[in-house]
């Protein structure tokens, strides 16, 4: 996943140093999507050529190449109307490296050039398509087609708009993109498209927005939208570019026209929220186009179920939120956060009064939800962890059978799927490819579609029939913790409420609903145990590996620390189900092997120590996580983390949190970057 950030300003005086901090720094909202190599374009100070800075690396490269290259004070003039383009890679088609880094231009001239996130599928075809034209490519990404054929599609059609252009091209692209344009040859405009990636446009303006809505503009006359059924052009088809219905849309919508104005066009809200919370976001297909202050919204065709208006939502987010406050990093802020969370993912849904729980967002489901055959838990990641952690929860309050599957393996095997099937989808961007990928395979097939996101506007959240936001907060941490145990809540919460009329299990909601009471406290409580985990992660952080042991309800607590080991530290990790033990890996234990075992006071509790013994006896040295005051639990060990008890069913909220803890340190200890872990993303939106 990439990030793609744009700034015009219109009749807004901004020099362009101005211009290249407010880039920056949008840029470094967006750092966690991807930080292998960076880029900005903006407009010379001589002329309307375009001129671009890229560099390797992340975000402060890049800042200090800027302060180097624009160090003159034609840069400190303002500027009336100006547009800026920037980029943070994670690079999929090419190596990291400065020519490869975005914008991507069109010549030498940099007459066109594109910033993108995403992956052009066909990418091969329009570059042979170019090439036999006479375009020579300098870079190795799938993007330069776009550049290189916005150039083409100019010279062909003098008589284009930039935004006529720019449908002409995406008519030609396969695959997910989100785009920002910039050209020399309309100077103070932007084009912006998206497919499969997100992307939204901030307005900023001195006065009140005279509207709520931006109209869509259709076709060749915007006031008879052609309606079509929905294409679909056989994959990798490329049309040829001469017989392309062209869109000549004769008036377009200005609603700010001859106003002051600031477009801030971004991946995600965060990069936008500090300049305003007024914002549209994008559906796919759809171009945005600014011109003369003016932004309009076209789609080619009006398809049955497209609306006639973008709306123009009200960010809630604030912006203390996405700030690191004191914390070193975003991810121990977010470790932190969680006696917070998971109040807010609680909040206006769990009643501790009257012990009820209503989730607005899929009430209207639950009768359908209660008829279907069975339940499929489908994500990836931190996110299919959540779904281990609950499914024993979900089969025992709701009755059904329940699967829970890695996206990408469900998708391997074509899952069969059937109407009476209920899906959920479990994701904190709501973006990744897998889990959208999965989504519309069983969408196609007729099941119900329940989406569990932590991103307003997701494509998994709008692809949804119904959902549930988990209200954790943006998440800026590459390695995912507070948007784990919103999740894990959530799916409580759902169990709470498919069970609410089940006399058998009135008891058994109390007693959990009641332990969801006590949560935030014990949270707290569990975290003060950051200077013991600290210690602990000094012993362990010279290690080539760690095991962590556990079952029932802690399982996935073990496979949750392990990935959150692997992916922040680069240590081998494995988490381990205990029943399993005798059956291979046992055969890893010995004086030296580091092992974490989780042996609490639940249904599994006497096979836990039963797998206790055999590691002791192997002379292994766990280290245990136990519940406060297990003495007897304890004795196996020298080393021991003791946890608040809680219900058997939530315990893997509370004993997910030292390994959170533990992989923060060790990665410090290691030198490691820990909101932005090597070769990661925060959302992997390609498969
Ligand atoms: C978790 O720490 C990782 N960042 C990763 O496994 C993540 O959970 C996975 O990519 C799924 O992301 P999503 O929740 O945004 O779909």
């Amino acid at each position: 996943m990439c990030g793609i950030f744009a700034y015009l300003n219109y009749l807004t005086p901004k020099s362009r140093h101005e211009v290249l901090d407010l880039l920056v720094n949008g840029l470094k909202r967006l750092e966690y999507r991807g930080y292998d190599s960076t880029g900005v374009a903006i407009d010379s100070s001589e002329n309307k050529d375009i001129v671009m800075v890229k560099r390797c690396g992340k975000v402060k490269v890049l800042e200090d190449a800027i302060a180097e290259h624009f160090s003159g004070h034609e840069f400190d003039a303002p500027v009336m109307t100006h547009v800026g383009i920037a980029h943070t890679r994670w690079a999929t088609h090419g190596v990291p490296c400065e020519t490869n880094s975005h914008p991507q231009r069109s010549d030498e001239g940099n007459s066109f050039v594109v910033v993108h996130n995403g992956i052009v599928t066909n990418y091969k075809d329009v570059k042979t398509f170019l090439e036999k034209r006479g375009y020579v490519f300098e870079s190795d990404t799938d993007t330069e087609v776009i550049a290189k054929l916005v150039h083409h599609l100019w010279k062909k059609h003098p008589g284009y708009s930039f935004r006529e252009l720019v449908e002409q091209v995406i008519q030609q692209l396969e695959g997910a993109f989100a785009i920002a344009i910039k050209s020399k040859h309309f100077p103070g405009e932007c084009v912006a498209s998206r497919r499969g990636s997100p992307l939204l446009v901030g307005i900023k303006t001195k006065t009140r927005l005279s509207t709520d809505h931006i109209p869509i503009l259709y076709g060749k006359d915007d006031k008879s939208p052609q309606t079509c059924e929905k294409e679909h052009r056989p994959h990798g088809q490329t049309r040829d570019l001469s017989v392309l219905p062209r869109n000549e849309s004769t008036s377009e919508f200005m609603p700010l026209e001859g106003k002051e104005v600031e477009y801030f066009f971004a991946s995600d809200a965060s990069a936008v929220i500090e300049h305003t919370n007024r914002v549209i976001y994008l559906e796919d297909d759809d171009v945005a186009a600014v011109r003369d202050g003016a932004l309009s919204i076209h789609r080619l065709k009006k398809c049955l179920d497209d609306p006639h208006a973008r709306e123009i939502t009200t960010l809630k987010m604030e912006i203390q939120q996405i700030m690191k406050g004191n914390y070193a990093y975003f991810m121990l802020k977010e470790i932190f956060e969680q006696p917070e969370s998971v109040v807010n993912t609680m909040r206006g849904r769990v009643r501790f009064d009257t012990k009820t729980v209503v989730l607005g967002g899929i009430k209207d489901f639950i009768p359908e939800i209660k008829r279907c055959r069975r339940l499929m838990l489908i994500g990836c990641g931190t996110s299919y962890h959540s779904a281990v952690a609950t499914r024993q929860l979900l089969e025992e309050l709701t009755e059904l059978p329940v699967m829970v599957e890695l996206a990408s393996d469900f998708l391997d095997r074509n899952t069969p799927i059937f109407r009476d099937d209920v899906c959920f989808f479990i994701s904190q961007s709501g973006e990744t490819a897998d889990s959208l990928m999965a989504l519309r395979y069983c969408k196609q097939r007729g099941a119900l579609i329940v989406g569990i996101t932590n991103t307003v506007g997701s494509s998994i959240c709008r692809e949804s029939h119904c959902g549930v936001h988990i209200n954790a907060g943006p998440e800026i941490g590459v390695a995912s913790t507070k948007a784990y145990t919103s999740q894990f809540i959530s799916l409580v919460m759902f169990a709470l409420v498919m069970s609410e009329d089940r006399l058998s299990l009135q008891q058994r909601r109390l007693e959990i609903i009641q332990a969801l009471f006590k949560l935030p406290d014990q949270i707290r409580l569990v975290l003060k145990l950051d200077n013991q985990v600290q210690e602990l992660a000094k012993d362990l952080y010279h290690h080539k590996s760690l095991l962590i042991m556990g079952r029932g309800y802690n399982f996935a607590t073990c496979l949750e620390g392990a990935l959150k080991v692997k992916e922040l530290t680069y240590m081998h990790s494995e988490g381990i189900m205990a029943g399993e033990l005798k059956h291979g890996p046992l055969a890893l234990i010995d004086d030296r092997m580091p092992v974490m075992m989780i042996v609490l006071r639940d249904p599994v509790y006497v096979k836990c120590i039963n797998a206790l013994q055999q590691v002791t006896s192997r002379k292994g040295c766990p280290i245990i996580v136990c519940e406060e005051g297990d003495e007897e639990t304890k004795s196996f060990s020298s080393r021991s983390l003791e946890i608040p008890r809680t219900v058997d069913c939530l315990q893997g909220i509370l004993t997910v949190i030292p390994m959170q803890l533990l992989s923060y340190h060790i990665a410090v200890l290691r030198g490691c970057d820990v909101d932005c872990p090597r070769n990661l993303a925060k959302s992997v939106t390609v498969e």
